[in-house]
């Protein structure tokens, strides 16, 4: 049988780039290699660490369709990424990210007040956009365990790292991103923290270390925790729980992405001094020179934008790009970047209490914090204690350290109760979840309700509870019990549940559930599916998935009986198929649900009789699967599933012509055995020749139900189940013990 490895997956979701890691069987953290970002542009960018780099970038068609997702996707102009920034955001938050990023995206207003992106007809919001980075990130790391170990993996936990300093809206939709990709078991896990674990495991702590600085510059965040060395490494291997952080502060919108609109600004300048007008059509090839300029700044002195379309080259030296990242201000106000990194820096400090000397190491860590000018700003502020990137990479240790550690999620911004006008503080910045507490409310003579409004800081109120208010309406017969007690409830993933307590009863706030659609399928979703598979007129889909489904049960069925060669080339086969199958079958449980909540669909409905114009979207939701990149792989990998199967299934075929042999041989053995015995004027006993008769027959019919099954197999219709092989070969055992006596 194939074997089944079960393990984590960590995921390092980032603004511009992606990267996993999982635990292999012996413990340790193995970075996962993508085999498409070979591409000389990653590599000269990220060295040897490319091939470990995904873009998070998705390209859509015009229909809004998903095309292509990481190194793929960034060929195309007008594909989304820096999507993160996006996250949890509200329509005017987003609006003013995408004008100071020059980003060409239509962003609308969702029902709630969320961001959405317009994308052909589709309105789809950033969670959606990153579901699709982060499947493909699954299959590849499936595909490159199963290169590396030969064996079946299934991840059974999936931690996405968050920045710490993130709230709770954009934590939420980071989860929703991993149910849209149909992941279950889903952990967040902070990225700075898991990055101090790596190092921790890498072993570039000293023993006597203290107090260790993450400074987290990425491309869209900053994130800047104090973790306590001595906790750390008291923490048991699988959960840290009692992780105070010493602080924890950053912005998250400052990052590697700010810069570059800082300097594609300069650029534009320098353009319309030549009196060349920059239109829309050239942003994104502006953008993207000049941030392989910056990059390129970070080794060399000078860098040149080379500009295709306008026939123009632009020359950036370092001495300029420090000179407009500390002094030129963020969106034309405020403080320079570099101030800010360095305010959040020393706001860190005021926080934690600690002072800068007490720091024992400084980890740094995202592309950003190659730059001189960075390294510079943090040793003038801390001192020489940096550990160096070629001791550990800024690139990849959050993904490496998600995957080793089961570590809590973080509160990142305070959540208080508004009482009185006044901010009362439930749950501090820094600490670990789960948390409990219970605030009571002292109820004046004169009121009449307790409002309850919760408020995380700066947090805009779209998806529940925060910032809404419930009233408890006060009761006037109680009397003078006039207290309520309000228990809040944070899970271990920042779910928040409140009760009430007052006079005498208990009342559950009735927070709005944050699940979109079940990941696993209920009965209704079964009857839908085989509705809508089973449509005739449905038939490339149609055909496609009952296909796939049958080569792969094929494939587990015939592989046991397989040479050890053909059982490899079939499980990676099969593998391949697997992951992508599984990607478009979320698919349609997804477009599916949509249809169910649309047209307020029940079983009942469904065992009555489906309504044409179910049956009509149904149809366009297949032909729509048909244009999709991860379909196309569906029918692509399933033949070459087919093919792989037929090579092992001829090879079968040849055991099959043995059998044969075995029977004619089984035949003449019997004749002769006859023969012999006759001139001895000896018979052979009835009972020996008419078994062995018997026998052959059975072979026979054997043999041809065998042919007939492999044949099927071969074509994708059925699976054989082994019973016939084995069946063959026990009948073949004891022809030969029967032949003995004959
Ligand atoms: N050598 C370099 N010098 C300067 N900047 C760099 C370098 N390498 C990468 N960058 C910049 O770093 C950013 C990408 O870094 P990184 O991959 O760490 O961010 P991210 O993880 O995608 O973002 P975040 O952590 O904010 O979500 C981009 O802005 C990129 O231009
Ligand atoms: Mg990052």
């Amino acid at each position: 049988m194939i074997k089944m490895v079960k393990t984590r997956l960590g995921i390092d979701l980032g603004t511009r780039n992606s990267a996993a890691a999982f635990v292999d069987e012996s413990g340790e953290s193995v970075i996962v290699h993508f085999q498409e970002s070979e591409t000389a542009d990653l590599k000269r960018r990220y060295g040897n660490e490319a091939k470990h780099i995904f873009p998070s970038v998705v390209a859509y068609d015009r229909y809004g369709e998903c095309m292509h997702v990481g190194e793929m996707a960034t060929r195309f102009e007008g594909a989304f990424w820096d999507v993160k920034r996006y996250l949890g955001k509200s329509y005017e938050e987003a609006l003013k990210e995408k004008e100071k990023l020059k980003h060409p995206y239509t962003v609308i207003r969702g029902s709630d007040g969320e961001a959405k992106f317009k994308i052909g007809e589709k309105e789809v919001l950033p969670e959606e956009i990153l579901s699709e980075l982060l499947k493909k990130i699954k299959i590849d790391a499936e595909k490159h365990y199963n290169r590396l170990y030969g064996s079946e993996i299934r991840f059974d936990r999936i931690k996405i790292t968050v920045p710490a300093y993130f709230g709770r809206n954009h934590k939420i939709a980071t989860k929703r991103a991993g149910e849209f990709a149909g992941f279950e078991n889903i952990h967040l896990i902070p990225e700075p923290v898991a990055a101090a674990i790596a190092c921790m495991h890498a072993g570039k702590f000293d023993e006597d270390d203290r107090y260790a600085l993450v400074f987290d510059l990425g491309a869209g965040t900053l994130d800047i925790v104090i973790v306590d060395h001595r906790i750390l490494k008291k923490a048991s291997d699988e959960e840290i729980e009692k992780l105070k952080l010493m602080d924890i502060t950053g912005n998250i919108e400052l990052g590697g992405d700010d810069m570059d609109s800082k300097i594609v600004d300069w650029v534009i300048g320098e353009l319309k001094k030549d009196k060349i007008d920059v239109n829309d059509d050239y942003i994104e090839e502006i953008q993207k020179k000049v941030e392989q300029a910056k990059i390129d700044l970070s080794t060399d002195l000078t860098a040149s934008i080379h500009l295709d379309r306008l026939g123009k080259s632009i020359t950036l030296t370092r001495e300029k790009l420090e000179g407009l990242i500390s002094e030129m201000p963020l969106s034309g106000k405020g403080q320079p970047f570099l101030e800010k990194c360095r305010t959040e820096l020393n706001n860190g400090f005021k926080n934690a209490k600690i002072g800068k000397d007490e720091i024992d190491k400084v980890l740094l860590i995202g592309g950003p914090t190659k730059m001189p000018i960075i390294r510079k700003m943090i040793k003038e502020e801390i001192g020489d204690c940096i550990i160096e990137d070629h001791e550990i990479s800024p690139m990849l240790c959050v993904a490496e350290g998600a995957c080793l550690k089961d570590i809590p999620i973080i509160v990142g911004k305070p959540y208080g109760l508004i009482k009185y006008d006044q901010f009362e503080e439930v749950a501090k910045k820094g600490v670990t979840m789960p948390i409990r507490k219970t605030v009571t409310w002292d109820i004046l003579p004169s009121e009449t309700r307790i409002p309850i409004h919760i408020v995380q800081e700066k947090e805009h109120p779209y998806y529940d509870t925060i910032g809404k208010e419930y009233d408890i309406l006060v009761d006037p017969t109680i009397g003078n019990v006039q207290r309520a007690d309000i228990t809040f409830k944070l899970s271990r993933e920042e779910e928040l549940d409140i009760t009430v307590e007052y006079g005498g009863s208990k009342i559950e706030l009735p927070l709005k559930s944050r699940k979109l659609f079940k990941t696993k399928e209920s009965n209704l979703m079964d009857l839908l599916i085989k509705e809508f598979v089973g449509d005739k007129s449905n038939y490339n889909t149609s055909y496609v998935m009952v296909a796939a489904t049958h080569a792969m049960l094929s494939a587990v069925n015939l592989s046991e009986f397989m040479e050890k060669s053909d059982q490899g080339k079939v499980k990676e086969a099969k593998n391949n198929l697997e992951s992508y199958f599984n990607v478009v079958h979320i698919h349609i449980i997804r477009k599916l649900s949509e249809l169910i909540n649309e047209f307020g669909i029940t079983e009942k409905n469904i065992k009555e009789g489906i309504d044409e114009e179910v049956r009509q979207r149904m149809r366009e939701i297949g032909k729509a699967l048909e244009g999709r990149k991860d379909f196309l792989e569906v029918k692509e990998n399933m033949e070459v599933l087919g093919r792989v199967l037929g090579d092992a299934t001829r090879r079968m075929r040849w055991s099959v012509e043995q059998a044969k042999e075995e029977r004619v041989k089984a035949k003449t053995v019997l004749e002769k055995g006859m023969t012999v015995r006759n001139q001895r004027g000896d018979e052979m006993p009835k009972e020996v020749s008419g078994r062995i008769e018997d026998k052959i027959a059975e072979l026979d019919r054997a043999i041809v139900d065998l042919e007939t099954e492999m044949k099927n197999a071969v074509m994708l219709e059925r699976g054989v189940d082994g019973g016939n092989i084995l069946k063959v070969s026990h009948l073949q055992v004891e022809l030969d013990a029967l032949l003995e006596l004959a």
